[in-house]
């Protein structure tokens, strides 16, 4: 364990033992049974199986997760604080589906590092490669966990090339896995020099360990047959000489990832991994603000919202802001000042998010993630400070890739759908475009599903049928410049013009040839694909 935290000695011992991180990985790589199974070994959960069932309690209350549940797919992420040791990690759920990706990325601003899950048979697969990608923009440190090795799976060399070609990471191997398949009996703890073996009779054990005096200790004749403990010596030695050793600077700079071995629905390499997190994830890193960076241990509390979730519970249409803290000691109560209103709101009744519950949280330190239950005053990268004006940055809104335009059946309900549409922007759900010229409203996504769940949301919490309808647009882009010249624009483009929630001027495309002419024609007026959340 590193005794010593690189230039910050003087962080508080609560704030240095928090692990705030995600798990990504492509569908079905087995993040879900990962989830549970650390939530067993944090003690939260008594038994795996439950962040299913009580998943599924959770979307009967609210009935817009049906679409998750009947899609088998995980559209919101959610939060889970759990002791491990010593320590406290914050597990924040990503959603896989590469249809949120925005939802990710935003997420991913939250944490401090990153689990990603492969398939020990699929390897590197499209959705991992993109969510890693994001992940590298922020630096974010990652510790690989090659999951199923129970079942038929490719050469472990193979599988450390693969990841090494396709995301350019060096990969050290920080286990070594005996077998596959059938015959997989455990891994070569190469940390630690121990042996440990997986128990198929119980699903929920811990591996046993078994303490060993480097490879050439006979205590391994003794659980290895002879010709799977030959090639584990050649495989070890070769691995050795070829591949870089442990580097917990690299790592933490994102230039290496360790790889563990196991197998999540078998409780099998989960243990070494969470200790990998303790050990190798960092502590809660300064966040990046405006006008001045925040650290962790200022005594000061600070924080951002980077998800807004509606309608958990339809019959009170509340939202609840998840919020990373970025700094201080949070108690209940509290005085927050919401910098971008500059209005004082009183925290009376934080959630923490233990395992698939929710409870009032009393205190919580920087690297926490809390909810605040509000009624729409938190909008996803609003910052909240004891009063200092400090803007959170780095929380980026994307132009959509998919627009459609939107009626309710019914034209006499517009301004309840005008009302659903402006609840989705502010949640960050879809972007909301009111063109110039028309009337209704034009909703932009980054994947087709996101139509579907909007529908079914819009359908089930407004009671309001309605219909998504293609347009001739298909992208769009902020539009900025000195005020003449962008009055200027919107009158000789008004066809094109559009307003987003916050008011700011959209320029709807058809083609990439509408870009490149106002790039060319209108050199004063900047085109952009992001905005930052305001
Ligand atoms: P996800 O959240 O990444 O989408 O994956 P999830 O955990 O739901 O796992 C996907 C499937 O892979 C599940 O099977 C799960 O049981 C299985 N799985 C997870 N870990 C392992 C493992 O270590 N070994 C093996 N052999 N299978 C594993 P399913 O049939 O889709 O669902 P279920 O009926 O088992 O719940």
């Amino acid at each position: 364990m590193r005794d010593t935290i690189p230039n910050r000695p003087d962080l508080p011992a609560e704030i240095a033992r928090r692990r705030t991180f995600a798990i990504i990985s492509h569908p079905d790589a087995g993040k879900t049974t990962l989830t549970e199974k650390f939530l067993l070994y944090g003690g939260a959960i008594q038994m795996a199986g439950q962040v299913r069932a009580k998943g599924e309690a959770r979307r009967t209350r609210s009935d817009f997760m049906q679409m998750e549940k009947d899609r088998g797919i995980s559209v919101s992420a959610s939060a889970m604080s759990f002791d491990f040791g010593e320590f406290r990690f914050n597990l924040v759920d990503t959603p896989g589906h590469a249809d949120f990706s925005e939802d990710t990325y935003r997420t991913l601003t939250a944490v401090d590092a990153a689990v990603m899950v492969i398939d020990g048979a699929k390897g590197v697969e499209s959705q991992t490669q993109k969510l890693f990608e994001v992940c590298r923009l922020r630096d974010l440190p990652i510790l690989t966990f090659c999951n199923k090795m129970d079942r038929e799976s490719r050469d472990t060399f193979e599988i450390i090339d693969e990841i090494q070609e396709n995301l350019a990471i060096d990969v050290t191997p920080a286990s070594w896995p005996i077998g596959m398949g059938r015959d997989f009996l455990g891994c070569y703890d190469m940390l630690h020099d121990r042996l440990d073996l997986m128990d198929r009779a119980d699903r929920n054990r811990v591996a046993t360990s078994i303490r060993v005096e480097g490879l050439d200790d006979p205590e391994l004749d003794r659980h290895i047959p002879a010709h799977l403990l030959e090639k584990l010596r050649e495989e070890v030695e070769l691995a050795r000489g070829l591949l870089p050793v442990l580097d917990p600077q690299a790592v933490l700079e994102g230039h290496m990832t360790p790889i563990w071995f196991g197998s999540a629905i078998n409780s099998f390499g989960v243990r070494e991994l969470m200790e990998g997190v303790s050990t190798y994830a960092p502590e809660p890193q300064p966040q990046s603000a405006e006008p001045r960076q925040i650290s962790p241990e200022e005594p000061k509390v600070s924080g951002f919202v980077f998800k807004v979730q509606a309608n958990m519970d339809p019959r009170h249409r509340d939202r609840v802001a998840f919020v990373r803290l970025a700094s201080g000691h949070f108690a209940r109560g509290m005085k927050l000042t919401h910098v971008r209103s500059g209005k004082t709101m009183t925290v009376a009744s934080p959630v923490l998010f233990l395992a698939a519950d929710r409870e009032l949280a009393e205190e919580a330190w920087a690297g926490d993630i809390i909810g605040i239950p509000n009624h729409g005053q938190l909008r996803i990268g609003d910052t909240l400070t004891e009063g200092e004006a400090l803007r959170v940055t780095g929380i980026p809104s994307f132009a959509p890739e998919l627009l459609q335009s939107v009626r309710a059946n019914d034209p006499l309900k517009s301004k309840h759908l005008e009302k659903a549409l402006m609840q989705f922007a502010e949640e960050g759900a879809a972007k909301v475009f009111k063109p110039l010229i028309g009337s209704g409203y034009i909703v932009g996504v980054v994947g087709q599903l996101q139509f579907e769940v909007l529908a079914s949301r819009i359908g089930l919490e407004y009671g309001l049928p309605v219909r998504f309808e293609p347009t001739q647009f298909t992208s769009a882009r902020w539009a900025s410049g000195e005020r003449r010249a962008l009055d200027r624009f919107v009158e000789s483009n008004r066809q094109h013009i559009a307003h987003d929630h916050d008011g700011d001027v959209v320029y709807l495309t058809r083609l990439q040839w509408d870009i490149d002419r106002v790039v060319r024609d209108c050199p004063e007026i900047a085109l952009a694909a992001t905005k930052e959340m305001q």
